[in-house]
This record gives C-alpha cells, sequence and structure tokens, in this order.
C-alpha cells in the first residue's frame, strides 16, 4: 500500500512539500554539530503523517497560509526531537532505514540534537501569529515527556496492566496527533468544539498507531519498518501484544523475561507473530480506528474530512 501522504490530492501534496522545504530551512539553521545529523534524519524519510493532520484539520491545500505551514513544521519538528531522543532510550541502532543518532554520533550528540530540535520546533511556531498554538504544543512535548518516564518506570514489569499500557500511549504518542488535530483547527478559524472534535480524532488514531507500533516491533521486518524488529523485548518494553498474549498463555512469561540476547528475542518474536494476543492487539488498534472514523461523521468545519479518512484507515496494516 502507498503511504497515506502519497495517496492524499494534489493541493495537500503541494502544503507537504512547502513544509518539506520549511523543515529543512528550520533544520538547516543550527551549527554543524546539530544541523547536519538533523538534516540527516530528516532526508532518511518519515510519513509525514503529523503535518498532514494539521494542514488537514486546518482544511486548507495549495492555498495553505505560511503559519499553516510553519505550524505543520513544528509539529514534525517535536516528533523528531521526540525520536532522536527516544533512540537514545531505547538503545534503538537503526531509524528511517539508517543508523540512529546516537548509534552514529554518541549519546551526547543525541541529546543535543534532541534539544536542538525542540528548540527549534517552539520557534517555528510562536512566529506565527497564534500564541495559543504555543501552549497546544507544550503540553503535547509535556505529556511526551510524562509517556517516556512512565515507560521507563515499568521496564521490565511482566505484570503490567493494560490501563497502565493505555494511559502511558495516551501521553507518549496520542497526545501529539491530537495536538496536530486542534493547533491545524485553531489556524483553520475553526470554533473550540470543531478544535475539541478533531482532537479526539488526532487521539483515537494516534492509540490505533502506537498499538499497531507496538505489533510492528515483533512482526515487521527492517525492510518494511525502518527499525529493528525485537526493540522492545531488548529493552524491556512491555507492549499491548505482549500483555494479552500472556493473558492468553500465562507460560509466555517466561520466554518475554528471557528474550535478552539476540537469540532469544528472534525466537520470542517468532513465537508471538501468529499468537492470538498480537491479533488481540489489532482488534483494539481497529476499534479506535472506528472511534476516530466516528468522530468524522461529526461537523468539522472546513477540516479536509477525505483525507482524515485516509490517515484513519492507513493506520493500521500500514506496511500491507
Ligand atoms: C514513530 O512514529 C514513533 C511512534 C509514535 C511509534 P512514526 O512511525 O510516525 O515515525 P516516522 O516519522 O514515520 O519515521
Ligand atoms: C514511540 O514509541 C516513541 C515516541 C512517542 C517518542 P516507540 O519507542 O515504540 O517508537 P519507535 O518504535 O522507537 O519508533
Ligand atoms: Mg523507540
Ligand atoms: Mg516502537
Amino acid at each position: 500500500m502507498q503511504p497515506t501522504t502519497a495517496r492524499v490530492g494534489r493541493d495537500l501534496k503541494a502544503a507537504l512539500a512547502r513544509c518539506e522545504e520549511r523543515l529543512e530551512d528550520a533544520v538547516g539553521l543550527g551549527i554543524e554539530n546539530v544541523a547536519v545529523p538533523a538534516a540527516t534524519t530528516l532526508a532518511a524519510g518519515g510519513k509525514r503523517l503529523r503535518p498532514l493532520l494539521v494542514i488537514a484539520c486546518a482544511g486548507s491545500g495549495r492555498n495553505a497560509s505560511e503559519d499553516v505551514v510553519r505550524a505543520a513544521a513544528s509539529v514534525e519538528l517535536v516528533h523528531m526531537a521526540t525520536l532522536v531522543h527516544d533512540d537514545l532510550l531505547d538503545g534503538a541502532t537503526i531509524r528511517r532505514g539508517h543508523e540512529t543518532i546516537v548509534s552514529s554520533h554518541g549519546p551526547d550528540a543525541a541529546i543535543q540534537v534532541g534539544d536542538y530540535l525542540f528548540a527549534r520546533a517552539f520557534a517555528e511556531l510562536a512566529a506565527t501569529g497564534h500564541p495559543e498554538s504555543v501552549g497546544m504544543l507544550a503540553q503535547a512535548a509535556l505529556d511526551l515527556s510524562c509517556g517516556e518516564l512512565a515507560q521507563g518506570r515499568a521496564a521490565c514489569d511482566l505484570a503490567l496492566r493494560e490501563e497502565a499500557y493505555t494511559d502511558r500511549v495516551r501521553r507518549k504518542t496520542a497526545s501529539l496527533f491530537a495536538a496536530a488535530c486542534r493547533i491545524g483547527a485553531l489556524l483553520g478559524g475553526g470554533s473550540d468544539d470543531v478544535q475539541q472534535r478533531v482532537a479526539d480524532f488526532g487521539e483515537a488514531v494516534g492509540m490505533a498507531f502506537q498499538i499497531f507500533d507496538d505489533i510492528l516491533d515483533i512482526t515487521g521486518s527492517t525492510d518494511a519498518t525502518g527499525k529493528r524488529r525485537g526493540a522492545d523485548l531488548r529493552d524491556g518494553t512491555i507492549t499491548l501484544p505482549m500483555i494479552y498474549a500472556i493473558q492468553d498463555e500465562p507460560a509466555l512469561v517466561d520466554l518475554i523475561r528471557g528474550a535478552t540476547d539476540e537469540e532469544a528475542i528472534a525466537v520470542a518474536c517468532d513465537r508471538l507473530v501468529g499468537h492470538s494476543g498480537v491479533q488481540r492487539a489489532r482488534a483494539r488498534a481497529l476499534a479506535y480506528v472506528a472511534d476516530a472514523r466516528a468522530v468524522l461523521d461529526g461537523d468539522l468545519a472546513g477540516a479536509n474530512r477525505d483525507a482524515l479518512v485516509l490517515v484513519a484507515d492507513g493506520v493500521v496494516d500500514r506496511y500491507a
């Protein structure tokens, strides 16, 4: 299946292309030590789903205002910052099909590049005529850092409950999807009701997105995901497919606990691929997609409903 951004209409593609230029300019402004690795990560690709949400919720395409383009770039910059720091925390070696910054440049560089990207993101958004949007992105960044902290604290906790997992995912992933939508609607002139509605849509899509990412961590090849399979097992992150698999077959606790070397990680992934736990997690992700789609039946003012449907449907089975 083509990536979602390749399936949207010409006007949205034009706005995304302008966002890309804005990102290149913003990233290139830094001193070489941070600008070069940041530009390499930017050039490596990524799905650009969050900027697409900003632009679609603003209801703009070819005529997107400079402010909407800046806001779309700022949300992607926060996302990139969190990825650079997340790879440091997770000990990840491959991102977007290339070596991670922590792997190629070391942990100090990963901290500096992530900090730089965060700062650039807020500078971009503050340059728009919408100070309220800065508070929205700041709230998402706060949620994100709390979500990552909660994940770190729960490392290797094989008794992790579904509610704790859901709460963490809401903060570490869904909050930024929701903020992207809310900021788009704000800049597009949407009422408070419309802003809340698209934020609810973004939150449900973000939940589905992370659950499916957690499934792909077990089932997806590096060619498909651009990441290394088994990263969650490797760093002790207990995810929904694992929680469900353990509920269905308690003896799997030992397999997951013992997945500490590469051979055992591969064995555990292979064992989980066709497991009912993975199927149940997929069904849960699809239920969030259905929730997201249901929100789109309400008044969205000028938001681009067709594009939002494409995003919702593209989240699950995104590499199928
Ligand atoms: C990765 O996000 C982090 C998660 C929330 C799972 P994406 O899968 O959107 O990353 P890119 O931008 O496409 O690389
Ligand atoms: C999402 O979690 C990370 C952030 C929201 C920063 P993951 O750790 O699962 O993301 P990937 O798999 O590394 O992209
Ligand atoms: Mg990670
Ligand atoms: Mg992951």
